[in-house]
């Protein structure tokens, strides 16, 4: 399968439009070796023509412009991406769906948790029926009693998808923030039947368990949440007092952090961070921390990077 990634960074992006800290400022005047990055978004497809977007950003129409894969080739009104798939419902990963109105009615793959917080708190399904029928949902059937999920996707034949529920948060205009439930986040695991792969996909991942360890353990490559470095991160830099525990993102660090749960992954595992808060660290191509990575094998992802799995 090929895996473009169109937006690396956490919600906000990279520089955020309002953030002074060490890292957005520094990226801004140069006095950090760092790239800057849109909000986190990738497109998956299995012959290279159609693909499907995984999460919608408010940068979507930078991103498409910045690849031409996605751009229209047939016919008068056309586009690369051919449906759309929603990790959650928050706004960096859904607001991008608006942007999108003029390509509707196209199918988007949800948790009935999700649809039910963009039918209601941030009402995109209900808004968008007025472009042309608006989004045709395709439900991904996770809730409290179906952890995992296994669906195909018409237009990624040969692609088989795996959903699993993730706990992490619902976002702030969900009945359910601070009390998620089975479908507020997944992770993904699709596998390319031809070649015998699997890539495990998850921006946000609050906490592990052995059964999403099962997930990580099978996979070819895993995409996972790279947002924070320290869970108080956002503290120390003085932009903000929620934690990654409280956001639903596991930070980097620490003993029981995601890169210790990396290192017990097989060494032939390919194991790339994505949707990095500009408060990281690992931004700052010369910093210990991005050394750090480096030493253990980890990847940073960056808007344009494309993988192969
Ligand atoms: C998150 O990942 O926790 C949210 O997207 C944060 C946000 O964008 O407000
Ligand atoms: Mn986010
Ligand atoms: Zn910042």
């Amino acid at each position: 399968m090929h895996v473009l990634i169109l937006g690396a960074a956490a919600g906000g992006g990279f520089p955020q439009w309002n953030c002074n800290c060490r890292l957005c400022r520094g990226v801004r005047d140069g006095s950090v070796e760092a790239t800057p990055r849109t909000q986190s978004s990738i497109a998956l497809s299995s012959d290279g023509e159609r693909w499907l977007l995984c999460n919608a950003s408010p940068d979507i129409r930078a991103q498409l412009s910045n690849n031409p894969e996605l751009h229209p080739r047939k016919i008068p009104r056309d586009s690369g991406i051919t449906g759309v798939l929603l990790m959650d419902g928050q706004i960096d990963h859904a607001t991008g769906l608006l942007s999108l109105r003029e390509g509707c009615p196209f199918d988007v793959w949800c948790t009935p948790n999700v649809h039910q917080d963009l039918s209601g708190g941030f009402p995109l399904f209900r808004m968008l029926e007025h472009w042309q029928g608006g989004l045709n949902w395709r439900p991904i059937g996770i809730d409290d009693d179906h952890l995992e999920a296994e669906f195909e996707v018409p237009d990624c034949p040969g692609l088989s998808f795996t959903a699993v529920a993730l706990t992490s948060n619902a976002p702030p205009y969900s009945p359910r923030r601070g009390a998620p439930t089975p479908g507020d986040n997944i992770g993904l695991l699709i596998e390319d039947r031809r070649r015998g792969t699997q890539l495990f996909y998850a921006p946000g991942l609050g906490e592990l368990d052995d059964r999403v360890r099962n997930f990580l353990g099978r996979a070819d490559c895993v995409l996972v949440d790279g947002t924070l470095w320290h869970d108080d991160e956002l503290i120390r830099a003085g932009v903000g007092q929620a934690t990654g525990a409280d956001m639903g993102h596991l930070a980097l660090a620490g003993e029981r952090g995601l890169l210790s749960e990396l290192a017990t992954l097989p060494q032939t595992t390919r194991r790339v961070l994505i949707h990095i808060n500009n408060t990281n660290p690992i931004l700052d191509e010369r910093s210990q921390e991005r050394a750090a990575l480096a030493r253990a094998g980890v990847e940073v992802a960056f808007d344009g990077m494309r993988l192969e799995v």
